[in-house]
């Protein structure tokens, strides 16, 4: 079932483009990891979420983001419950200057919970929830800041679940963990999947692959693959996927010429593109878009029998694919 139902969604970051046009739907008590070079756009995908960007100046965000069916960017929408809903782990875990207690106590604090037994139990659960109880159990009166890094991250775990989320946002939440600390996080995430949906940023491939039911790859601000841990990590199926995954250099191409075929019958549009192809040089790339998933093997199919080489084929909006073709080099 799907949670959180991303369509159309762009951020522009003072004009310029963060996110192109991403559609995603995230399924419900799932992990989905989200993977990409540096600069893909990973942790704004992820803080549109939780509508976390919204803060930063000269951001321009467009499209819809739905959480359980509803659009969390319209105008009548209370950020805090959002937030409350969709909770985030940074990257480094930034404990709160007090104990650890209060460390956890203070979201249910804030959302009303009183009574001192009541936020003993709710400390306790949530400390349990992180793993992190039987470490600081004797010393909760203590400050927070006299843990030790992967302890400050299981608490900000702990302070996060608290609240009673049913999303948490991870980005790169082990990253600055020794590889214990990590194990631990990532052992609290499996079991606490069940319960949660968990999307988290990574850029440890094997992590996504020990963690992840979901992959999302990004490139370049666009969604260029997104499926199944498993099909999406043993049957990549672009080139760019293909090259990411083996840590091969991501080409860019040069294109010559391009074509948009909307909603087009599929030997007409294929006439069109040979048409095409006969215009352009050996060695000259044309970009095609459709608005057909199925067009995009049919299509890449003809291209290839017709000798010319498929350089790329891949999602880039909710209903449009492209495919890269280079006309080919040698006449036959
Ligand atoms: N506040 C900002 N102002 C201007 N540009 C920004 C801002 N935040 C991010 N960007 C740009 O948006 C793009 C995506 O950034 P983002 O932080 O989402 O990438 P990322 O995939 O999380 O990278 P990393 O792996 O390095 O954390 C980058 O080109 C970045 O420079
Ligand atoms: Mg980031």
């Amino acid at each position: 079932m799907v949670h959180i139902d991303v369509q159309n969604l762009s951020v522009y970051y003072k004009g310029q483009p963060g996110l192109r046009n991403i559609a995603v739907e995230i399924p419900r008590n799932k992990i989905t990891a989200i993977i990409g070079p540096s600069g893909c756009g990973k942790s704004t995908l992820l803080k549109t979420f939780n509508r976390l960007l919204d803060e930063q100046e000269g951001i321009r965000i467009k499209g819809t983001v739905l959480v359980d069916g509803e659009d969390i960017y319209a105008d009548k929408v209370d950020v805090t419950q959002v937030r409350k809903k969709v909770g985030l782990l940074a990257q480094r875990p930034q404990v709160l200057p007090m104990s650890i207690y209060d460390n956890v106590a203070y979201g249910p604090r804030i959302h009303g919970v009183r009574g001192r037994k009541r936020l003993d139990g709710i400390v306790e659960e949530h400390l349990k929830m992180a793993g992190l109880w039987e470490e600081v159990k004797d010393r909760l009166k203590s400050p927070a800041s006299g843990l030790s890094i992967g302890q400050q991250q299981r608490l900000c775990l702990a302070r996060g679940l608290a609240v009673e989320p049913e999303v948490i946002l991870a980005d790169e939440s082990t990253s600055a963990l020794d590889p214990i600390s990590a194990e631990t996080i990532e052992r609290r995430f499996m079991e606490l999947k069940n319960d949660y949906t968990i999307v988290m940023v990574t850029h440890v491939l094997r992590q996504a692959r020990r963690l992840a039911d979901y992959v999302i790859f990004l490139y370049m601000g666009r969604l260029i693959e997104h499926g199944p841990a498993q099909e999406f990590f043993d049957h990549p199926k672009y080139a760019k996927t293909q090259g990411y995954l083996s840590g091969r250099f991501i080409e860019e191409h040069k294109i010559d010429r391009e074509l948009d075929l909307k909603c087009g019958e599929f030997s007409a549009d294929m006439k069109i593109v040979r048409d095409e192809f006969g215009k352009i040089k050996p060695g000259q790339i044309l970009r095609v878009t459709v608005d057909r998933e199925e067009a995009v093997g049919e299509m890449s199919g003809s291209i290839e029998s017709d000798g010319h080489r498929i350089l790329e084929a891949k999602r880039v909006g909710k209903i449009s694919w492209e495919i890269v073709a280079e006309k080919q080099k040698r006449i036959k």
